[in-house]
């Protein structure tokens, strides 16, 4: 988990882990590779990378289908009909996965805000990813859409083959049970990390936020408000 408020730098360390950005200082290590010393051709392939600047860059009538398969092309590189079928195949499945599969021939842009966040996830995993990066994929979602997706987001770490994945958000309640180590910015800079169960504090989280705060913790769900 990244936690930290607006403008604290989350979106850019994640596009610096995607290998979507250089830093100006210091080295960036990403799944064994050093950043500068590998081809980013071949290590982007590696990273899922679920965002709105991912999002805002799909063609307007890209089919919700087209916009998860797309996502293997920069991989194999060339067109091939049976690698195309195969694609196909794989994309569909995983929208099926995240209950979406219904929406395969509609234009992305023409669906909902929850159906969206599970396409862009699905897309983000069709390459099979070892590093699974998640900007925000709760964000604009009604109640029960981020309870669905917390509870999907929840399961899919918890699968035996899941991806080393990293959630960032703002708000607590969108933290997915499962998830073991927090990160928490402000500013640019780190004001906590490690485990969550010793990181994640009301004192943490009220210099994070630079506000006092109660945290609430049940059934490995979270919240927090102002401390009263
Ligand atoms: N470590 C950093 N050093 C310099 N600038 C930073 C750093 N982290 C973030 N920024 C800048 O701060 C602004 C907000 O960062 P962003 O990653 O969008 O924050 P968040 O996603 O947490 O809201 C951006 O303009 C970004 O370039
Ligand atoms: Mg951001």
């Amino acid at each position: 988990m990244v936690l930290g408020p607006n403008g604290a730098g989350k979106t850019t360390l994640l596009q610096v882990a995607a290998a979507r950005l250089h830093p100006t200082s210091g080295a960036v290590q990403i799944l064994d590779e050093t950043l500068g010393a590998v081809d980013v051709f071949e290590l982007r392939p590696r990273i899922g990378l679920c965002s709105n600047a991912v999002a805002g860059s799909l063609p307007e009538r890209e089919t919700a289908l087209n916009a998860v398969v797309t996502a293997a092309y920069g991989v194999t590189g060339r067109w091939r009909e049976e690698y195309e079928r195969l694609d196909e195949r794989r994309a569909f499945e995983l929208l099926d996965a995240w209950g979406v599969s219904t929406a395969f021939d509609r234009p992305f842009s023409s669906l909902s805000e929850g159906e969206r966040k599970r396409v862009q996830i699905a897309r983000a995993l069709m390459t099979d990813p070892e590093l699974l990066l998640l900007d925000e994929p709760g964000a604009g979602l009604d109640l029960a859409g981020r309870e669905r997706l917390v509870q999907r987001t929840s399961r899919l770490i918890g699968a035996e083959d899941a991806p080393a994945t990293v959630l960032v958000t703002h708000h607590l309640e969108e933290i997915p049970p499962g998830f073991t180590h927090v990160l928490m910015l402000r500013d640019g800079r780190t004001v906590a990390s490690g485990p969550i169960d010793e990181t994640l504090t009301a004192e943490t989280l009220s210099e994070t936020f630079d506000m006092p705060l109660e945290l609430h913790r049940r059934d490995g769900r979270f919240s927090a408000f102002a401390a009263s």
